[in-house]
């Protein structure tokens, strides 16, 4: 393979990598997780576009985990950025641009009087978590079976240096399923804090599911006869479901909602929302960080929202999101493999029904996907940016036809 990266190579930088920081490149970014031969490191990216470290193109359809919404680079953004930064990033105190943020996020999310910002999903989710028991003075969370919420002690997926305490006040539901949730109260009678959920589930390697009306409904009602908070994680949803609330079409407002990831564009921004009855709690409770306040992120996402709203982002990502789950339905339906994909057209996954618990199939398809330029994971859903044009459609819809070639003729299992 080619060198093009200062004289490093993917496997040379891993080589280092493994020495220098714990299992070289890790947590969900873990190659172990990914197709064998996806790319570690990234020299660049553009547009809809990266470039890793080796002098492979990919389409960035992981849009960086979610957060790159309307383009790696977005000229406005970056413009943006670069104003700020000319003035300042990180200050003893936070740039104008922080209320203008701030406004433009209460305006924009349903029933949102204030915001919090921080940096990364799991310090809002946490802090909505906390913020429900200082509001209703009362301690249990409910959290849906198998959510994720980040990687702090209470939500972590593994359990390896956290104890039990870490996870005391909290119960779980699933979900879809109202009864499980009215269980799940009544085993704490008088003590709901409040609810956290994403309002679209997204299991890793699983099927996803879309909320139904009335488990939003019931949800809603049930958190408010039980004088529990509604709190929606929305930092994966957030701009990909709707520009708003993703619960809206269900006339359903959480109390709170978490954003991060997509709210700029790939700047490091995390924000919590929530509703006027909130705000004794959200001002009393300490909250704070070194980086929460930085000028260039809020100026991001300010621009970020203004690119979105502008060019009805959401409307050509749904479009082309679409088109792309229309393209590898009908591929696979052509070979005769039984392919279940779901999700958003923005976040869309998909799995071979033939597949194995392991996901033997879904490896090689998007190993193949990758050798044609089209960067998919095989266990985490897919992200569509703003950026993708017909080009990268055509291209990528080529890529997926070598895909499930590859699956029609794997031998597995
Ligand atoms: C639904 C959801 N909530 C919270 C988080 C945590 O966000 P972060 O990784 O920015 O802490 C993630 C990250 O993937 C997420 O998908």
């Amino acid at each position: 393979m080619t060198t093009t990266f200062q004289g490093q190579t993917g496997l040379e930088l891993d080589e280092r990598a493994v020495k220098a920081l714990p299992r070289g490149v890790a947590g969900h970014f873990s190659p172990q997780v990914n197709w064998p031969g996806s790319p570690h490191f990234i020299a660049r990216a553009d547009g809809s576009r990266f470039w890793d470290v080796d002098g492979n193109e990919y389409i960035d359809m992981m849009c960086s985990w979610g957060p790159i919404v309307v383009g790696h680079l977005n000229p406005q953004v970056e413009e943006a950025v670069a104003r700020q930064h000319a003035m300042v990033d990180c200050g003893p105190g936070p740039a104008p641009v922080m209320v203008d943020l701030a406004e433009r996020l209460v305006s924009l999310i349903d029933g949102g009087a204030w915001t919090l910002f921080a940096k990364n999903g799991a310090d809002v989710t946490t802090l909505a978590v906390t913020l429900s028991r200082a509001h209703t003075g009362r301690r249990t969370v409910l959290v849906a079976n198998g959510a994720y919420h980040g990687s702090l002690p209470w939500c972590n997926p593994n359990t390896q240096g956290t104890v039990p305490g870490d996870r005391e006040s909290l119960d779980y539901f699933d979900f879809n399923d109202l009864a499980s949730v009215e269980a799940a109260i009544d085993r704490h009678p008088d003590d709901l804090a409040g609810i956290i959920l994403s309002p679209y589930r997204q299991p890793p390697g699983g099927d996803q599911e879309a909320p139904t009306r009335e488990f939003a409904v019931g949800l809603r009602e049930l958190c408010d006869r039980h004088g529990g908070l509604l709190i929606h994680d929305e930092v994966r949803t957030g701009m990909r479901m709707e520009f708003g609330t993703a619960w809206g079409e269900f006339g359903v407002t959480p109390d709170m909602s978490a954003w991060g990831k997509a709210i700029a564009n790939g700047y490091a921004l995390a924000a919590l929302i929530g509703k006027e009855e909130i705000r004794g709690a959200a001002s009393e409770v300490f909250a704070t960080g070194s980086f929460w306040w930085t000028g260039d992120a809020m100026a991001a996402g300010l621009a970020t929202l203004e690119v979105m709203e502008r060019e009805d982002a959401l409307g050509s990502m749904r479009e082309w999101g679409t088109r792309f789950q229309e393209g590898l339905a009908a591929a696979a339906a052509a070979r005769g493999l039984g392919i279940v994909v779901t999700g958003p057209p923005t976040m869309p996954y998909a799995r071979f029904e033939a597949d194995g618990d392991d996901r033997a199939l879904n490896d090689i398809f998007t190993a193949t996907c990758g050798k044609h330029g089209l960067y998919l994971h095989p266990r985490h859903n897919w992200f569509v940016s703003a950026a993708m044009d017909e080009r990268d459609l055509d291209q990528a819809l080529t890529a997926v036809e070598a895909g499930v070639d590859a699956v029609a003729n794997a031998d597995v299992g």
